[in-house]
């Protein structure tokens, strides 16, 4: 499991909102402004749908992640788990893709529609409220997803089901068990808790 999972699903299974205690005191004015409580009344530990708490992806890994599954104009990017949005958002504003998100977070849905609007980017990204299980994502051209380790053994089947031959997939921070990854790339941060993985695959 990547670094940063242990420390984060520690905090989560204690009870504690992740994104108000993983910060360190240098990071805490930045996350303030990354991030929204991830708070909306659910139980999702219990769920065994839960696939990872809320922990945004910084904005040159969400640049990293799109330029390596080389996302352009005509992709259709599909982020399961959108948290607030930041990936499909930077798909459609600064790779000029459309996008859709699927988040079961009702708060975070809401700021992501929020900006959407804000941002003048209605029709081409969309948010789904929902369980990612429950989505079919097979008009997806590209697909990213930055979710606990364990979350493949059941996403990867449907994920293989599901799309064409030739769409991407982005992993961050762990690979798909099983899937033969075409492109690795490493992102180093201050510390090894704050770096980063990025796996492409290709389906097949
Ligand atoms: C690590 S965050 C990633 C957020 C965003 N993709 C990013 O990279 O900044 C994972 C997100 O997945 C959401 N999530 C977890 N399980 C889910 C499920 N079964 N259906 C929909 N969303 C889920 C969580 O609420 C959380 O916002």
């Amino acid at each position: 499991m990547h670094p940063i999972w242990t420390s984060l699903v520690i905090v989560a299974l204690a009870g504690v909102a992740p994104a108000q205690t993983r910060e360190t005191p240098a990071d805490a004015p930045r996350l303030a402004q990354q991030s929204t409580p991830p708070d909306d009344g659910r139980d999702h530990l219990d769920d065994p749908n839960w696939l990872g708490p809320y922990v945004p992806t910084p904005t040159a890994v969400v640049d990293a992640a799109l330029e390596l599954a080389k996302v352009g104009e005509g992709d259709l990017v599909y982020d399961l788990g959108s948290g607030d949005g930041r990936i499909i958002l930077a798909a459609a504003q600064r790779f000029q893709a459309r996008a859709v998100g699927v988040e079961w977070n009702e708060k975070l849905c809401a700021k992501t529609s929020a900006d959407v609007r804000r941002l003048g980017l209605e029709g081409r990204v969309k948010v789904i409220q929902g369980d990612i299980f429950e989505q079919d994502v097979s008009s997806a051209s590209v697909v990213t997803a930055y979710l606990l380790p364990k979350s493949w053994e059941r996403l990867a089947p449907i994920l293989e089901r599901q799309l064409s031959k030739g769409v991407r997939v982005v992993a961050v921070n762990d690979p798909v068990p099983g899937w033969p990854v075409v492109e690795k790339r490493h992102i180093e941060g201050e510390s090894a808790i704050k770096s980063w993985d990025l796996y492409l695959y290709r389906m097949r």
